[in-house]
């Protein structure tokens, strides 16, 4: 809901408020935090240091500025004035996709008379959770072009010692791994420059300290930063948008649209988590899908790689059904001649020769009762294929620089229509003629000859993600049923951006449980877990050597949306017995697993996992783990999170091949969360591995006590 109050303005979403006054030479945060009453005394929070709403260069505040602005006349200080405030419907983003859904929006005007510049900053709240997203457009209303070297989607000054910036960091294997950082009298900064929102540095971020947690995100998938900047007068600006090379030429009369910034507050980061899920799975993620139970797949690729044939595909697919999959993925290797990463991106066409028809493949797959999927990888081009051949200009390099090469492939140019046009025409052709069900869009490589014919290299990297997100609009609008699993070496584009569009993200390739973790738990501090691809793959695992039992494999791809990725057909019978019991409990149980409500439980001696809580906290399943060698866990307790503390809960351990049974009991919701249960009442050492042992277990509401 949002209030007006002569030159205050009120925002209040179920737990926060947000207030600002908007009068004269600009607009002041007042106050930001868990919902406080529309007093008479707000001017009270104004301070000696004002805090700002948005900040231009050129004056006399020195810290980093959100906005600069390059004029025509050679001057780049812009000094902008409060016009007015207007109620509204939240604005369109398009071509970036935005958030949705029923939202209370103001906007608030500002005008640089000197530079004919307009600046417009919308608000909008939603009612069913706790997360504010901010919209930012500049308007050119002069006569000559001005140029935008920086233009940020969010700003938010904070008074206070002792915050720090919690970035989601890592790389190949290891994304989204959690690190703090102190901000104190200097600026500590998060960016991407890989052209994508990538598995460097995530675009969510929090800020925090004790008793105070703020989450901020980016509706965007290509370059961003991220600054928290302190000085010793106990200020801290926050700021957060476009990042890398970027300098945009604004001509007269255009407008120029920020991607969406989303900023959420609350008392710790149980409950940014908690807004941050909402936020994405009602307001980013759309479609068919958006709702829909997700269904359990088979992906080839850790169970062949290259080297298949249509008979070893079918092989695999049959075991996956008898297994009780429900979705076959055909992963890479089977368009043009490719049996490597060196050749063929580009020509989606079928490599009969392996496939023995893929169209018939298809057919073959469904006849056995599974859903049709396929790997494609849209954005990229081989040298060596006939794509390059008839269109080098394709390609995304200046034709006469060697190119930096990654993965051996080149990208496309999607900045350019016709490009764009061609991936469109490829992509729905392979949908259109193996009737896919599932599309799993990969991206294997970043951006590192920014060039485009016609396009100045400062507006490269964004103009190519407009050209993203033109094609995936069309895309996704063509095949509505489609469910579309984003992919990016992994995890490197996992953002809301991405999720707008494809309501999946392959988490990472590291499919190793113990790692998968720690990955899975960054990443579900701001994405709803239903979002997560998670599968379990073969043991020793393929990227870190691990052995891990296929039981707490099973456990930890539990966390997202559970898939296989191994050939399951050369599994021997006990462990397809074992795969089967597992498809059948994730099915029975799917609607929590998908829908439930998320908690991390916290890391403590080596302990950790989650739990998946009913709305009407009924039922519940948690996964707890040890990453520690149990025995060595003297002592330890799992704290459960999101029961009813009234209640009393039946406790049911999954019955697990590499553990011996264990009964179930009856405890109190209370008992549960505040005293815990101890570790060593599920393990059985002398079946452990050193590697990461986990077991799940269910809970449901007990008849009530007399
Ligand atoms: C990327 C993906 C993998 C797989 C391969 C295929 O690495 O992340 O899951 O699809 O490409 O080449």
């Amino acid at each position: 809901m949002i209030r007006r109050k002569g030159n205050l303005i009120k925002m209040d979403t179920p737990h926060t408020s947000l207030v600002l006054k908007a009068e004269g030479d600009g607009a002041e945060l007042l106050y930001y935090g868990k919902t406080v009453r529309f007093g008479p005394d707000f001017s009270l929070l104004s301070g000696e240091d004002k805090r700002l709403l948005f900040s231009s260069y050129g004056s006399v505040d020195f810290r980093e500025s959100g906005l600069v602005v390059l004029l025509s006349d050679g001057s780049a200080a812009t000094r902008f004035s409060f016009v007015r405030v207007r109620r509204m419907e939240k604005p369109s983003a398009l071509p970036l996709p935005a958030s949705y859904g029923e939202a209370d929006t103001v906007c608030l005007e500002f005008a640089d008379e000197y530079a004919k510049l307009r600046l417009y900053l919308y608000y909008s709240v939603f009612s069913d959770c706790d997360a504010i997203a901010v919209n930012v457009q500049l308007t050119n209303a002069g006569k000559k072009p001005v140029r935008i070297r920086k233009i940020s989607s969010l700003q938010l000054d904070l008074i206070g010692e002792g915050y720090s910036l919690v970035t989601f960091d890592g790389s190949w294997g290891a994304e989204r791994t959690r690190h703090e950082t102190p901000v104190n009298g200097t600026l500590v900064c998060n960016e991407s420059r890989t052209g994508s929102s990538s598995p460097f540095h995530n675009p969510f971020v929090m800020l925090e300290r004790k008793g105070e947690v703020y989450g901020f995100n980016l509706v965007y998938s290509g370059n961003h930063r991220e600054t928290a900047e302190g000085n010793n007068r106990r200020q801290l600006r926050f700021l957060s948008g476009i990042g890398g090379l970027f300098e945009w030429t604004l001509e007269a009369g255009e407008t120029f649209t920020a991607p969406e910034a989303v900023m959420t507050f609350g008392e710790n980061r149980d409950e940014v988590t908690s807004s941050m899920q909402t936020f994405a799975a009602e307001h980013i993620v759309r479609g068919r899908w958006q709702k829909r139970v997700r269904p359990v797949l088979v992906n080839n690729w850790e169970g062949t790689y290259f080297a298949f044939d249509r008979e070893r595909i079918l092989t695999i697919a049959k075991a996956s059904a008898e297994a009780g999959a429900e979705l076959f993925v055909l992963d890479d290797g089977w368009f043009g001649h490719r049996d490597d990463d060196t050749s063929s991106l580009g020509d989606w066409t079928d490599y009969a020769e392996k496939t023995g028809g893929l169209a018939s493949l298809a057919d073959e797959i469904r006849a056995l009762g599974l859903k049709f999927g396929i790997w494609m990888e849209p954005e990229m081009i081989s040298e060596d294929s006939e794509l390059y051949a008839k269109h080098p200009e394709f390609a995304m390099r200046p034709m006469r620089r060697e190119p930096a090469r990654m993965r051996n492939q080149l990208m496309l140019n999607l900045a350019d229509k016709q490009v764009q046009n061609y991936v469109v025409r490829a992509v729905s052709n392979i949908i259109v003629s193996t009737k896919a069900a599932y599309v799993k869009w990969d991206y294997n490589r970043h951006i590192t000859d920014p060039y485009g014919k016609g396009v100045a290299a400062g507006e490269y990297a964004h103009r190519y993600i407009l050209g993203l997100y033109a094609v995936l609009q069309r895309l996704t609008e063509k095949f509505p049923l489609v469910l579309f699993e984003s992919c990016a070496s992994g995890g490197g584009r996992f953002d809301p951006g991405m999720l707008a569009f494809m309501p999946q993200t392959w988490t990472s390739d590291n499919t190793d449980a113990r790692e998968r973790l720690t990955i899975q738990e960054g990443t579900a501090y701001a994405y709803p877990t239903i979002s997560m691809g998670a599968h379990v793959s073969a043991s020793p695992n393929h990227q870190s050597g691990n052995r891990t039992p296929l039981e707490t494999r099973f456990n930890v791809a539990c966390g997202g949306v559970l898939g296989y990725e191994m050939d399951i057909s050369r599994l021997n019978d006990r462990e397809k017995e074992i795969v089967k019991a597992q498809i059948a409990y994730y099915k029975k149980y799917r609607e929590l697993f998908q829908f439930g409500r998320y908690y991390r439980l916290e890391e403590k001696d080596g302990t950790g996992g989650f739990v998946f809580v009913s709305a009407d906290q009924t039922k519940a399943i948690a996964v707890v783990t040890a990453k520690e060698k149990v025995t060595g866990q003297a002592n330890a307790r799992y704290r459960l999170k999101g029961l009813n503390p009234q209640y009393d809960y039946i406790v049911k351990p999954r019955e697990q091949s590499n553990y011996a049974s264990c009964e179930e009991f009856t405890a109190a919701g209370d008992m549960l969360m505040q005293g815990g249960v101890p570790t060593d009442l599920f393990c059985d050492t002398e079946n452990d591995t050193n590697s990461v042992y986990a077991r799940m277990l269910f809970l449901r509401r007990a008849p009530a006590r007399r």
